[in-house]
């Protein structure tokens, strides 16, 4: 089972099967977060780059849960002199961890941690889980490699940053989706702050126009898709995505 559950900003959180994965685990100063620091449970961190509005409270997060960091080498190697257990990857890289292959991608940006330490490249995510691919773009500038990333991979889910500024903005995450040829796109990184505030729905209707779909994802409300086993005259594979409420 996969659930996807968003927490503002860039924040994700993904259930697989019996793994808890949190991405950008952005709490403190996160104005669209609907959880406290005490709250966030995990077995591994994700990080695209180590920006404040992304590394968030990764150390205490890390450390609390006995959590492994997946981040790219210097990242990583700034984590692990913090006492945080850490995995370093770099761009181009795949690594088979127990709830999926995780791979990062380039990705149009750049990245220092919160304290101004240089924290190598930015990075984008594709997750392989056994039922799904995902795709986290972190902060980046549109680029026409993702038309690449796109033809070696079958996106299930991208999330994509809409609020212009720092990142794409709405016509160039459209343009990002189709390149990436994404079946259903979550817009990320979005009216946290005044100056990357965005229209989210103009983004859903130029989405569904080029045929794909997109989930507005908000606080308490989860996306979960499982596969059921229908018998019917041969074995067929029935999807159901569907929103889940939850308290
Ligand atoms: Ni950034
Ligand atoms: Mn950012």
């Amino acid at each position: 089972m996969l659930k996807i559950i968003y927490h503002g900003h860039s924040f994700a959180e993904l259930h697989i099967n019996e793994h808890i994965i949190l991405i950008d685990p952005f709490i403190i100063g996160n104005t669209l977060c609907d959880i406290k620091l005490a709250d966030a449970k995990c077995n591994y961190i994700i990080l695209t780059h180590g920006h404040a509005d992304h590394f968030g409270s990764t150390p205490e997060i890390a450390k609390s849960n006995n959590a492994t960091v997946i981040a790219t080498a210097e990242l990583a190697n700034y984590l692990e002199s913090k006492g945080v257990k850490t995995h370093a990857m770099n761009l181009g890289g795949a690594y088979q961890f127990p709830f999926g292959k995780v791979k990062l991608t380039i990705a149009h940006h750049s990245s220092s941690t919160p304290d101004g330490t240089y924290a190598g490249d930015p990075a984008g995510i594709l997750i392989h889980t056994p039922e799904k691919t995902i795709f986290h773009a972190g902060d980046t500038a549109l680029f026409y490699d993702m038309k690449l990333i796109g033809e070696t991979n079958k996106i299930d889910y991208a999330f994509l940053p809409i609020g212009d500024n720092f990142t794409m903005g709405v016509d160039d995450a459209v343009k990002a989706a189709e390149f990436l040829n994404a079946d259903s796109v979550i817009p990320i990184h979005y009216n946290t702050f005044e100056v990357i505030k965005a229209d989210v729905h103009d983004f859903k209707r130029k989405i569904e126009s080029i045929g794909r779909k997109c989930y507005l994802m908000k606080a308490r409300r989860s996306l979960v898709c499982r596969l059921f086993i229908e018998f019917i005259e041969f074995i067929e594979f029935i999807e159901f995505v569907e929103f889940v409420e939850f308290l």
